[in-house]
């Protein structure tokens, strides 16, 4: 009992701490009554779908079927489905850089409604689907795309109900057809949803004022046109409406018709989108998410603690047998002192990726505290895209300057070198993999492919801004100059003993990588759910923290795993340290997999092939970012352990 209060009051609290904070996105909008309220549309996209509740009845039945069947996007106004087109062709909204990199294409559209006008079986348009494109409306329904229409700013979506908690929420989108009947018996073709009934809420805010608060859709498939005469479809029909490909005949005529409902609501428009970020089960959600986070906060504390006294421990013998002038043999870490600061292979290769890590430390950090006070609402469509491409851009001055002091710290002297790798090595890999997946998505037919204006704009941010301020970093860094080892280093290097198999590099970066894999992963699935599903991901709070305490278990089992190599006489800590620190990143990709395994069935080479560069390219961000957590928080205790022995 006690328990559940606490979660409803955080559950409450975090949505209300994060209202405080909403920008603005955009002016409320009122009307008036009759006024026309158009509806604009965006992609259809590919949703783990089970069916909506009918507009009536407040408990639906849901279907079992959780599997995504795919991950590209498809335009509204591609031209197989045969949407209707507005008269005088579409036209499309303009969008933020953000927007268009996560794939919205908005479009106007000719599905209107008046406002507080109840209006029955619209004919929104008729149009004719030849044969030989049932089978691409077909394969896309059996997908189980989802089509998205915006209303007022506001998705449109349907009322879903939650596998556990049996609790309501609006579900983004609402699906193309179905392949169940109303008793939930699979049909032997699919059928296509050509009949809405749409139910608006509005909000009276003053008198004949009245602004949209929601909008939800229930779609349905009928036969309009079998029984009527001539051209005016019938909603009272209640046949599916079917694309049999072996039926007689060219095509056939599908009629669109709409149901329109004003429902009065006491929503008002500034808490409008609460029922589209109540969709995270905070029950389920934040018990998760706690118990990994006290049980990773009490392994830190209880591996920093037992590392911090036996290093102490270490360091008081050592210098006290240095006191005693006791010819002692000496053991242990103390033992590699003058072979600490030797320079590890590829020093520049480390150089630029420590850095590049930094920028992605930079730009993950600023992107949260951006999310935490409110700046990415929902309604800001996109925004979160844009705030990591900026910040990205800008922080191209964070890895010039660490990757230049690094380098000159493992004294390099090819500074050009290390600061023009910075520049373009991982924006290269980065842009060549949008290319890659661009050419992909054109393959597979998706509009999810950045234009080329987008992709232009990138090239210019890259160019024009990342680059020069990454100069600017690197004389930052070079004026700065390297970090001091704190033990002078040997000419002849110490031989290094074999070490047991669980501290060489590899092992010991996957072992290391279980417990940060382990603070992370609830959170991750939350974020992959929400971005192959039709949830809007909002729970930054949480994300916040599971961050935090990622890079925390992230440095202190990099501290860890580099004193027993230290013990065990291996100097080389640089790489083992980035390695270590990168560690999660091998479970991530496992994770990947696993989730492609048990979510997603995903048809056809193009679409694996997707998703494997997508998860790469997680993969790789991972690795970088925390790689350099893990290398400099090994630096630092490196730094603390060699200063407080005493050499002679
Ligand atoms: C529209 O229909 C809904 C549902 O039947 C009803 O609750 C509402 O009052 C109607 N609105 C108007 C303006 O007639």
């Amino acid at each position: 009992m006690r328990t559940t209060s606490l979660y409803s009051a955080l559950a409450v609290l975090w949505p209300a701490a994060c209202q405080a904070w909403y920008l603005p996105g955009a002016a409320p909008r009122s009307y008036a009554p009759g006024d026309v309220v158009p509806f604009t549309v965006n992609a259809l996209a590919p949703a783990a779908s089970s069916p909506g509740l009918p507009p009536s009845s407040a408990q639906g039945t849901v279907s079992s079927s959780t599997q995504l069947k795919s991950i590209t996007s498809v335009n509204y106004y591609e031209p197989r489905l045969h949407f209707c087109r507005p008269q005088g062709g579409e036209v499309s909204q303009s969008e933020s850089l953000g927007a268009v990199l996560f794939g919205d294409r908005i479009y106007n559209s000719p599905i209107e409604a008046h406002l507080l006008k109840n209006e029955s079986c619209q004919h929104i348009c008729t149009s004719s689907v030849p044969k030989e494109d049932f089978g691409y409306i077909n394969d896309k329904i059996q997908e189980q795309y989802a089509v998205n229409w915006m209303v007022d700013g506001l998705p449109v979506a349907t009322k879903r109900v939650a596998d556990r908690t049996q609790e309501i929420f609006y579900a983004i989108g609402f699906p193309l057809g179905r392949q169940f009947d109303h008793h939930g018996l699979e049909l032997k073709t699919p059928a296509l949803h050509n009949h809405y009934e749409a139910l608006i809420e509005y909000h009276q805010h003053a008198p004949n004022e009245y602004r949209i608060v929601g909008a939800t859709v229930w779609p349905d498939s009928k036969d309009s046109l079998r029984e009527s005469a001539g051209s005016k479809p019938n909603c009272g029909n209640v046949d599916f409406l079917t694309l049999d490909e072996s039926s007689s005949g060219a095509g056939k005529e599908v009629a669109y018709t709409i149901t329109t409902y004003w429902i009065e609501s006491k929503t008002p428009w500034a808490t409008r989108w609460d029922n589209y970020l109540r969709v995270f089960d905070p029950r389920i959600h934040f018990f998760a998410l706690a118990n990994s986070v006290i049980v990773v906060v009490f392994l830190i504390i209880m591996v920093g603690m037992i590392l911090a006294r036996s290093v102490s421990r270490d360091i008081h013998r050592y210098n006290a047998i240095d006191l005693d002038e006791d010819v002692q043999e000496e053991y242990g870490w103390k033992l590699v002192h003058a072979d600490i600061g030797r320079t590890p292979s590829r020093p520049l290769l480390l150089a630029v990726m420590v850095g590049t890590g930094t920028q992605l430390v930079a730009m993950a950090g600023v992107t949260l505290v951006f999310a935490l006070l409110g700046f990415l609402s929902p309604s800001n469509r996109g925004s979160l895209g844009t705030v990591m491409v900026v910040t990205w851009t800008l922080f191209g001055s964070v890895s010039g300057y660490f990757s230049t002091r690094i380098h000159v710290s493992l004294n390099g002297e090819d500074w050009k070198k290390c600061t023009f790798l910075t520049a373009f090595a991982f924006p290269f890999v980065v842009f060549s993999s949008i290319l890659a997946i661009n050419f992909f998505l054109l393959v597979s037919g998706s509009s999810g492919a950045i234009p080329f204006g987008t992709l232009l704009a990138l090239v210019a941010l890259w160019f024009l801004i990342s680059v020069p301020l990454t100069l600017v970093g690197s004389f930052l860094g070079i004026k700065s100059g390297g970090w001091a080892t704190p033990t002078r280093t040997n000419a002849i290097p110490r031989q290094i003993p074999p070490v047991q198999w669980y501290l060489r590099p590899l092992q010991s970066a996957i072992m290391a990588g279980i417990l940060p894999f382990g603070a992370a992963f609830l959170e991750l699935f939350f974020v992959l759910n929400s971005l192959f599903g039709t949830r809007i991901y909002v729970a930054f709070g949480f994300l916040a923290l599971t961050f935090i305490v990622t890079a925390l278990t992230t440095a202190t089992v990099t501290i860890l795993y580099t004193y027993f190599a230290l013990c065990a006489e291996d100097y080389r800590w640089h790489w083992r340290a980035f390695m270590t620190g990168g560690g999660s990143s091998f479970w991530l990709f496992a994770y990947g997999l696993f989730y492609w395994a048990t979510r997603l069935s995903l048809p056809g080479l193009s679409t694996k092939i997707l998703y494997l560069g997508y998860l790469s390219l997680l993969g790789l961000v991972n690795f970088l970012l925390f790689g350099s957590i893990g290398y400099f928080a090994a630096w630092m205790a490196v730094k603390r352990m060699y200063t407080a022995v005493r050499v002679d």
